[in-house]
């Protein structure tokens, strides 16, 4: 990638650039659990964003995306913003960086991905942290601590992209780290690496290719519904709400909400079990915990859709240790715990069966855990 780059970006601005990539996330287990101040456990893949950068003497932003063969040009000023959807992610980390009182100056870029779109690998941040730790790097002596700079995407994502995302994906972009998933507690901000090399098992996605988009998706309405849970608790967030509490304003709740509240309450306490269990090298237990969380996505907290609860069957039937859908929802992809010995068989039913029903192939994604944001040399 870094060649094709290279070469695009000097038809175009004819100076050398400096090249930075950051990388999409895979979560294990926490999910919708970031905005509730609960615990997440993700970790960067080997699926990224790069982009080639070079200052360019004047007050414009001149953007080549690869993929999309499309450029885009803008001023660093709010009125500014681009038409372009794609260039708002950049628009939006520069004027986030500038809110912070730090610099932004003209820049020349072309960048390109291999995350893919839509499959809730968290492109968008990717996107965002990649641009977020360059301009940290080419204008402000990295003195933007990491946690600001992941904080910088999700602020783009509120004010820019109409997404109300928490900070788990920004997070594991900017933090990964080879061979290690990260637990973070979104409250505290405390976090924790996981050497994570699950000997005899394998962690592969299946894209049910269901196109996922956070944008106007009802992501923000199950955010709102926490919230007001929340209120009615008269806690901060659900990560200090209990069944017990909410079991006691049941009557306060919408039936709706309360099941959103159910399935956060359930899900903050496995993540802390899948931490203890991997710790035992217990997978079974991890397994069990990952199909409980599908179930919740899908009965309670409802961001589940036919495919994928569909390959969460077959993730079942075929004795998958275990499965569940991964990211926001909405479509994209599930994430699946395979024993080596059943990998195959898996793969073959997955691709068959949803093939007769649905009429196209999922595609799968098999994943390393990786560096996040770095500077390419
Ligand atoms: C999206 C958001 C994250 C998180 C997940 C669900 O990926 O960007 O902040 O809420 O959904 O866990």
């Amino acid at each position: 990638m870094k060649e094709l780059l290279a070469k695009q970006f000097a038809q175009r601005f004819a100076t050398n650039p400096v090249f930075y990539a950051s990388s999409g996330r895979i979560n294990l287990i926490g999910e919708h659990t970031d905005y509730n101040g609960g615990f997440v456990f993700p970790g960067a893949i080997d699926k990224y964003i790069m982009a080639a950068i070079n200052v360019n003497g004047t007050d414009k932003v001149r953007v080549y995306s690869a993929d999309l063969q499309e450029s885009a040009e803008f001023g660093l000023q709010e009125a500014d913003a681009p038409k372009e959807q794609w260039a708002r992610y950049i628009f939006g980390v520069c004027r986030e960086v500038i809110k912070r009182g730090f610099t932004v100056k003209g820049f020349d870029t072309v960048f390109a991905g291999n995350v893919p779109l839509g499959a809730g690998l968290s492109s968008s941040a990717a996107l965002e942290s990649c641009f977020a730790y360059a301009l940290n790097d080419l204008f402000n002596e990295n003195k933007i601590d990491k946690f600001e700079l992941a904080k910088i995407g999700q602020s783009t994502e509120h004010n820019y992209c109409g997404v109300n995302c928490g900070i788990m994906d920004q997070f594991a972009s900017v933090f990964g780290k080879k061979n290690c998933l990260m637990r973070l507690d979104c409250r505290s901000l405390e976090y924790e690496y996981f050497p994570f090399d699950p000997q005899g098992y394998k962690l592969v996605l299946v894209n049910s290719k269901v196109k996922h988009e956070l944008v106007d998706s009802p992501y923000n309405k199950r955010r709102e519904s926490c919230e007001r849970v929340a209120a009615t608790l008269g806690v901060e967030t659900l990560r200090d709400a209990t069944m017990d509490m909410l079991n006691a304003k049941k009557a306060d709740v919408t039936e709706e909400d309360y099941k959103r509240a159910e399935y956060v309450i359930g899900e903050k306490q496995r993540v802390l079990d899948v931490c203890d269990a991997l710790e035992r090298g217990d997978y079974e237990t991890v397994g069990r915990l990952m199909y409980e969380t599908h179930y919740g996505l899908s009965k309670q907290y409802e961001v589940s859709c036919e495919e994928l609860d569909f390959l969460n069957d077959i993730a079942k039937e075929s004795k998958v240790t275990g499965s569940r859908i991964m990211g926001g929802g909405f479509g994209g992809c599930t994430i699946n715990l395979v024993k080596d010995e059943l990998y195959d068989h898996f793969v073959e039913i997955a691709k068959t069966r949803f093939n007769e029903k649905y009429g196209h192939e999922p595609v799968i994604i098999d994943v390393v855990i990786s560096d996040g944001a770095r500077r390419c040399e």
